[in-house]
């Protein structure tokens, strides 16, 4: 079993390293979808940009995901029009078509070897669940998008386990790493750059200003592509309450190898609550599946070995000719009413986030609405996903979850094992224990190296708990996750944890 998302077995070409320049244009934090998407438009529109990307290419979540090109949101439509009205609906799924063809028209144009091929999508009823009940609902749904002008039929007899389901006309799959590649490829050069290993540590106002590695940047536009945002300049106390309405959920996958015919080319979820997620491609090698779901909120679940465990089962129920041959996990992060946040949060200040499990197609969303907030041109979608906008009658989730911190914050401190040494933690194993009146987060590696690291969050201070299916130390609150050594893997916290001297008593 091979435990990394299937797009990393693709090496990216290298990029010429490149000193951060003092001045440029628009400066672009993180190199996923987001930030080179924009990059590319506005580099293309005569910008002299800089994407600073603290890892490499791709190695966030775009790396991770599972590379559906759709503009079926997560939100169902009816409820997206119950919360909002027929006119945000129908321009939210407009966004999403419109990404999926200016993917294809750059994959088209640039000459982007990225394995972009159309494909249908479908919508089914709960896989696991016996019951029929629901097809009324997909048959509504499928009529209410047709009235707002998208391509959807109803099939009593869908092609997933014969669940009813609705078809969705000209969907797509790619191979995102292959495709980030091309577009760092149109960014680097003549006068712009893809900067890796560039970790922005400071963002300062008046002149707009990064702290790359040591090295100030100015700009005049900042455009924010971290999938959790970074403070920024929205000062600490209004990004603390945005990254409030923020939900990071981890989320599964399988790889697996299918008999070629089986299942067509296609992207395929069911209605199921949190739903699964399958995408079946063809290449030289054969067909292959990749299987999604179980999500939950980050944090919360301390055996993830047991969402695998789930995962493997319900696929052996619904294609048990599938031979596993690779598990991944990563981060969606959904916003408070179904809808991302994309727009300006301070002047000359944009962030793309709350993407949900439609971060390709947002992603590519919010990096042209970054080209035409920088250029100061009108865009259509700019008052739908503005992230200041009032939060809908209705919708209980920021209530619900957001007590989450209160709650956390209190109940872990109460949490205390004195009784457990470090010494004792088995390599894999992590634990939150106090040793000397100070609670610590220990953990081993394979390799039998003890790490012991502050245990409080360094987000807002909850205690982070260890995650054992991806040997990361992860919080409850609001979803940071941090590696064994303590780096900070995803936001909103932007400083790692702190290793702690310890040494282990001599046995002798
Ligand atoms: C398992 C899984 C399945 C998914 N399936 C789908 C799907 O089928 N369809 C879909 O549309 N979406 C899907 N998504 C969601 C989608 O992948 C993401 O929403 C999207 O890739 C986010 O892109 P991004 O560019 O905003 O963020 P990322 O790709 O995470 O890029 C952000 C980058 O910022 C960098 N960074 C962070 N902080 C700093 C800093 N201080 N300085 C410099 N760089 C920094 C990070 O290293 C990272 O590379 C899925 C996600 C997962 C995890
Ligand atoms: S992510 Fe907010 S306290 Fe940890």
């Amino acid at each position: 079993m091979i435990h990394e998302p299937l797009w990393q077995a693709h090496a990216m070409p290298p990029i010429p390293a490149a000193a951060p320049p003092d001045h440029v244009d628009v400066a672009i934090i993180g190199a996923g979808i987001t930030g080179l998407t924009a990059a590319a438009l506005l580099k293309l529109s005569g910008k002299r940009v800089a994407v600073f990307e603290k890892d490499t290419v791709g190695s966030g979540e775009t790396g991770h995901t599972s590379a559906h090109l759709t503009y079926v949101t997560d939100t169902r439509l009816g409820t997206l029009i119950k919360r909002f009205d027929e006119d945000t609906a129908r321009l939210a799924w407009e966004a999403g078509a419109v990404a999926i063809n200016l993917i294809e028209g750059i994959v088209t144009e640039h000459r982007i070897d990225c394995d972009f091929h159309r494909v249908p999508g479908f919508v089914c009823n709960p896989v696991m669940e016996e019951e029929e009940e629901g097809s009324t609902a997909l048959a509504a749904e499928a009529a209410l998008a047709r009235s707002l002008g998208f391509t959807a039929a109803f099939h009593a007899l869908g092609p997933i386990r014969g669940r009813p389901a609705v078809s969705y006309a000209d969907q797509a799959i790619i191979h995102p790493r292959k495709y980030l590649a091309g577009l760092a490829r149109l960014v680097h050069g003549d006068g712009s750059c893809v900067c890796e290993h560039a970790e922005v540590t400071e963002i300062s106002d008046e002149p707009l200003t990064l702290t790359v590695g040591g090295t100030s940047v100015q700009c005049d536009y900042l455009v924010i592509a971290t999938h959790v945002p970074l403070a920024g300049v929205a000062g600490t106390v209004r990004a603390t309450l945005f990254q409030t309405k923020l939900f990071p959920h981890s989320t599964y996958v399988l790889g697996a190898r299918l008999p070629s015919g089986l299942v067509a080319p296609g992207l395929y979820n069911d209605t199921s609550d949190p739903y699964y997620y399958l995408r079946v491609h063809e290449d030289a090698t054969g067909a292959y599946a990749i299987f999604g779901g179980e999500d939950h909120k980050t944090g919360k679940v301390e055996n993830t070995e047991a969402c695998y465990d789930r995962l493997q089962a319900t696929l052996t129920t619904i294609l048990p000719e599938a031979q596993v041959d690779r598990r991944w996990s990563g981060q969606v992060i959904e916003s408070n009413d179904g809808l991302p946040y994309i727009g300006e949060t301070a002047a000359r200040q944009f962030v793309g986030t709350g993407f949900a499990g439609n971060g390709l197609t947002f992603g590519t969303v919010s990096g042209m609405m970054a080209h035409d907030a920088a250029l100061n041109l009108a865009n259509p979608w700019k008052k739908i996903f503005n992230p200041s906008r009032q939060d809908v009658a209705g919708v209980v989730s920021s209530v619900r979850e957001g007590i989450d911190y209160p709650l956390h914050y209190i109940a872990d401190r109460l949490r205390t094992d004195r009784k457990t040494l470090p010494e004792s933690i088995e390599p894999g194993q992590g634990k939150v224990i106090v040793v000397e009146g100070r609670r610590v987060a220990c953990s081993r590696t394979d390799n039998g190296e003890l790490i012991v690291l502050e245990a409080e969050c360094t987000h807002m201070g909850c205690v982070v708990r260890w995650n054992v299916g991806e040997q990361t130390w992860d919080c409850p609150c609001h979803g940071s996750r941090f590696a064994p050594d303590g780096a900070v893997i995803g936001g909103p916290a932007e400083t790692p944890l702190q290793r702690v001297e310890y040494l282990v008593p001599d046995a002798t």
